[in-house]
C-alpha cells in the first residue's frame, strides 16, 4: 500500500533521515520505534507531504507521491494525526471536528463524516459544544484521531498518541488503533511506548539516527535483545505495564 524507498530528509545541514525503506501493506498496523532525534516524525511528515524530502520516493496505492502537497496526500487518502495533538482548544469539540473535514466536503455531507467518526467516540459525544479545552488529555488525543478520521484516511498516520497520557488513556488509544485497523483503516503508528506498540503491532522498524537498524514482526521484536536492552528493558520499570 505505502512503499518508501531511500528517504532522505534534511534541514539545512542536519540529516533526519538518511535513506530509509520501509512498506506498510494494507490492513496492517506498522510501528515506527527510535530514540528522541531518531527521524519518525520526519519520515511521517515526508509521507504526508508536509516537509520534502531531499532524494528517495514515496509510492501509495501504486502512485508516486513523493513531493506533493500535503492537502494533495490527503486527498489520497493518507491522513496524519501530528506529535502533541494540535487541538485548537479555544474551539468546541464540534469545531475541532469539523476541521478535519475541511478537505471532504465536496465529497461529502459533513454531519454523516461526522457521525461516522465519532462512532469509536463515545465519550466525545455528549461533549460536542464544550471547549475543547475542557477535555482530558486522554479525551484530547481521541479528538485528535476523530479529526483525522473526519477526512476518511485509509492510512492513518499516527504520531506519539500515548504521549503524556495516563496509563488508562494510553490502553484506550492502543485499543482504539486495534479497533480501526479492524474497521479496514491501515495504521503507521510512532510510539515510545514500545512494547505496547509492539503488542499490537503486525511489524516494526527501528530508527536510530536517522536510518533503520532493525525491522521485523511485532513478536519478534519484542523479543530482540537490542530491542530488550534498550528499549523495554527501561519500560519495564514504568508502570504501563499491562
Ligand atoms: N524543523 C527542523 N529544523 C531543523 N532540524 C530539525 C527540524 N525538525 C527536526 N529536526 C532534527 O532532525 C532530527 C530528527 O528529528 P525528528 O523530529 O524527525 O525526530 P523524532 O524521532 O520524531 O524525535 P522525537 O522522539 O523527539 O519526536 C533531529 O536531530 C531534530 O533535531
Ligand atoms: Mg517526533
Amino acid at each position: 500500500m505505502l512503499q518508501v524507498r531511500e528517504l532522505h530528509v534534511r534541514y539545512g545541514n542536519v540529516r533526519a533521515v538518511q535513506g530509509v525503506s520501509i512498506e506498510v501493506r494494507s490492513g496492517e498496523i506498522v510501528v515506527l520505534i527510535g530514540a528522541n532525534g531518531a527521524g519518525k516524525t520526519s519520515m511521517l511528515n515526508a509521507i504526508a507531504g508536509i516537509v520534502r524530502p531531499a532524494a528517495g520516493f514515496i509510492s501509495f496505492q501504486g502512485e508516486i507521491i513523493t513531493g506533493l502537497p500535503a492537502h494533495r496526500v490527503i486527498d489520497r487518502g493518507i491522513v496524519q494525526v501530528p506529535e502533541g495533538r494540535l487541538i485548537f482548544t479555544g474551539l468546541t469539540v464540534r469545531e475541532n471536528l469539523r476541521l478535519g473535514a475541511y478537505r471532504v466536503k465536496e465529497r461529502g455531507d459533513p454531519a454523516q463524516a461526522m457521525e461516522q467518526a465519532l462512532h469509536n467516540f463515545a465519550e466525545l459525544r455528549p461533549r460536542l459544544d464544550e471547549p475543547a479545552s475542557a477535555l482530558s488529555g486522554g479525551q484530547q488525543q481521541m479528538l485528535a484521531i476523530a479529526r483525522g478520521l473526519m477526512a476518511r484516511p485509509r492510512l492513518l498516520l499516527l504520531d506519539e498518541p500515548s504521549l503524556g497520557l495516563a496509563p488508562r488513556a494510553v490502553q484506550a488509544v492502543f485499543r482504539l488503533v486495534r479497533t480501526l485497523r479492524g474497521e479496514g483503516i491501515t495504521v503507521l503508528l510512532v510510539e515510545q511506548n514500545v512494547r505496547q506498540a509492539l503488542q499490537i503491532a503486525d511489524r516494526g522498524y527501528v530508527l536510530e539516527g536517522g536510518t533503520v537498524i532493525l525491522s521485523g514482526t511485532g513478536r519478534a521484536l519484542l523479543a530482540h535483545d537490542l530491542l530488550v536492552s534498550s528499549y523495554l528493558g527501561i519500560t519495564q520499570h514504568g508502570k504501563g505495564q499491562s
